[in-house]
């Protein structure tokens, strides 16, 4: 049997023009989330980890390349997928629900069930009592969680999250990183996660793709073979320091002696 890729990029190359300036971005670029997998891709600040999200979410057409989506091409074709930004995530001027209902109302789904559709989901997120809570009134936390929330609404089998913690303070992207898990337990959407926390991309995912520094190249492949579910104690077993290890060296070869990138 044939196995289903949610999302492979093959072999993606994409370069940023400003004026005459010229920069090469990724090189020769190839990954794949199958059904029900949790992959990141690790790399440091500028290595074209969003670029590459930016393309597989078909918002930004590669150089050279091809997108797969349950295995049928859709290079360069805009097309709903639930896509998490790493910034500008909300607007400010709508409140939680109506952020959260944006996705539905795309569908032309009418607002009222929109809103109901969305109040059924506010309590998994912890958000229940903040409905009517404008972003500027939320904590990072629930920024975050509204934001995930949206893209869960998004009917989409492929999640595209671009370093959703890496704003928030170390407890709270702690918890935050243990409710996601949760979630992707209950809901078992392909991840396809975007972080610099070497500690995050082993926590969480059931295989890491280490890039390198700018242009980014994928430098490993490492499947992450940690039982679920997870919970923060194999942080200090021998195991996880291992893929850490492995993490680092792949880090550093690849990024000129930068020791760990893992310092938020
Ligand atoms: N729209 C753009 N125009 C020109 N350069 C860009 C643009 N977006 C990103 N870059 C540059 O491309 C490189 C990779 O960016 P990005 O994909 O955002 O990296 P990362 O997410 O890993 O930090 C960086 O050097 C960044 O400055
Ligand atoms: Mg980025």
């Amino acid at each position: 049997m044939r196995t289903i890729n949610r999302l492979a990029i093959e072999n993606i190359y994409s370069t940023y023009y400003s004026g005459e300036q010229q920069l090469s971005v990724l090189e020769n670029v190839s990954l794949h989330v199958e059904e029900g997998e949790f992959v990141s891709v690790l790399g440091p600040s500028g290595s074209g980890k969003s670029t590459i999200l930016k393309i597989a979410a078909g918002l930004l057409k590669p150089d050279q390349g091809r997108i797969l989506v349950n295995n049928r091409e859709v290079t360069g074709q805009p097309r709903l997928v639930g896509y998490m930004p790493q910034y500008d995530l909300l607007f400010p001027w709508k409140t939680l629900r109506q952020n959260a209902a944006l996705p539905l109302l795309a569908k032309k789904i009418k607002s009222k069930e929109a809103s109901k559709r969305v109040d059924e989901m506010l309590p998994l997120f912890g958000l229940e009592n903040f409905a009517e809570y404008y972003p500027h009134q939320l904590s990072g936390g629930m920024r975050q969680r509204a934001a995930l929330l949206r893209t869960m609404l998004i009917d989409s089998d492929l999640m595209l999250l671009d370093e959703p913690f890496a704003a928030l303070d170390a407890l709270t992207r702690e918890t935050m990183q243990d409710w996601l898990l949760k979630i992707w337990g209950q809901f078992r959407r392909s991840v396809l996660f975007v972080t610099h926390s070497i500690d995050e991309a082993i926590y969480l995912s059931d295989r890491i793709y280490v890039i390198s520094e700018r242009p980014g190249k994928i430098a490993i492949e490492q499947t992450i073979d940690l039982e679920r579910p997870r919970s923060k104690e194999i942080i200090t077993t021998s195991i996880f320091s291992r893929y850490k290890q492995v993490m680092i060296n792949a880090l550093n070869i690849n990024a000129r002696g930068e020791e760990d990138i893992n310092q938020n």
